[in-house]
């Protein structure tokens, strides 16, 4: 784990390749292996990797985002914001455990965040990407996950640039 944790870094880059479904399989697997408070798993994950509606969710917003167009899939993390006060947690938690799987089996990935954020003329990222998959309001969306084999070389972060300071040792 720790050397996956070393190597991951966001890749924002794909190569043309399809994703084989064995490797979604496992993506799909590691999402639903993510603990959640209470065991509620109050999740919807949407996996997505029609090229015309990852072109439609790449302009959730006007920067960080336009990437998705490129990737083999794109991951909607949405929770029932009803079944769960920590929905947030939640999402966030299974969107990062699909990354570290996805280094795991060699697929890049980059996190799009979509709560809390703007599309464009007031519209909130959420009621765009709701709009796209016909989304309730009780869903609520956190992030999409972009997932692609990587046509960039990003090098892991050395250790010693790591900001031990922010690491407090209570005796
Ligand atoms: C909560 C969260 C939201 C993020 N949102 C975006 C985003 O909307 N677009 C993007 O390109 N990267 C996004 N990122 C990726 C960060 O920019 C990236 O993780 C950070 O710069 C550190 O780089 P690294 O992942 O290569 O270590 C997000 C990451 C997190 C954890």
């Amino acid at each position: 784990m720790i050397d996956i944790l070393r190597k991951r870094r966001s890749i924002r880059i794909y190569k043309e390749k399809e994703i084989d479904p064995d490797t979604i399989d496992k993506l799909k697997e590691a999402a639903l292996r993510s603990p959640s408070s209470r065991g509620i798993n109050p999740w919807r994950f949407f996996f997505v990797a029609d090229k015309a509606k990852l072109a439609r969710l790449s302009e959730a917003k006007e920067h960080g985002s336009a990437f998705l167009k490129d990737a083999g899939l794109g991951v909607v993390v949405c929770a029932d914001e009803r079944q769960s006060d920590v929905w947030i947690e939640d999402c966030s938690i299974a969107s990062i455990i699909m990354q570290l799987a996805g280094q795991e089996v060699g697929l890049g990935s980059c996190w799009v965040q979509i709560r809390n954020r703007l599309h464009k003329d007031g519209q909130t990222s959420e009621d765009y990407v709701r709009n796209i998959l016909d989304l309730p309001g009780n869903v609520r969306v956190e992030s999409i996950i972009s997932f692609g084999y990587p046509d960039e070389k990003k090098p892991p972060v050395p250790k010693e640039q790591l900001e031990f300071d922010k690491i407090v040792c209570v005796d």
